[in-house]
């Protein structure tokens, strides 16, 4: 609704110039430190169900796991699989995950990044929902994507509270349901 929309974008603060010159850096800890704000984002980025409209509750799963991509995106994915009763992955940068991993490049201006998964942490089959703040590039969700499907695992939707539409990241994704809450 508008006024959902006016809530969310009323607690997200434009950082100009960070973490480097030219970039407008999106902000959500006034969103997040805000307890009806952060409770009605978490409520909008659980609905799972647009491939049926039904509202997803615990007793009827359709997300065996959230997957929650570091760091913002463990913030907000953590206490959506919560709501579902789903369990949640935890999609890490490169090196910060102590057993077998999985891992995925994406390209950023200068260079790569690397996200990486579990090996056990998702079986065949498993139907995933993923979790990020900020759709910019893409790139973060598309490795994402990428690993669960090197697990085999059904990807039920990506859900972002924020994306950066001129950055046309939802170009990377036309083969994954993807949806924003928000859109600038
Ligand atoms: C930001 C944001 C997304 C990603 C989006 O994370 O939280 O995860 O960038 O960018 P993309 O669509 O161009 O890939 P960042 O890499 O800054 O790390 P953080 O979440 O750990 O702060
Ligand atoms: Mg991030």
């Amino acid at each position: 609704s508008d006024a959902d929309r006016d809530m969310m974008l009323s607690r997200i603060r434009d950082v100009p110039d960070w973490p480097k010159p030219g970039v407008t850096f999106k902000d959500i800890t006034p969103l997040l430190r805000d307890a009806p704000a952060f409770a009605r984002v978490i409520e909008l980025l659980s609905d799972a169900g647009p491939e049926t409209g039904e509202p997803v509750t615990a007793a009827s799963p359709p997300v065996d796991l959230v997957i929650g991509i570091e760091a913002r995106g463990f913030i907000l994915g953590a206490p959506v699989a919560h709501r579902l009763g789903a369990g949640f992955v935890p999609v890490r940068k490169e090196g910060k995950l102590p057993a077998e991993t999985t891992t995925a490049n994406y390209e950023l201006e200068y260079g790569e990044e690397t996200v990486e998964v579990h090996r056990d942490a998702v079986a065949p089959g498993q139907r995933v929902l993923i979790v990020d703040d900020v759709l910019a590039t893409g790139g973060t969700v598309s490795a994402t994507v990428e690993l669960m499907r090197a697990a085999g695992a059904e990807i039920v939707g990506v859900n972002v509270l924020l994306e950066l539409g001129f950055l046309h990241g939802r170009d990377r994704l036309a083969d994954v349901h993807l949806d924003a809450l928000l859109t600038v």
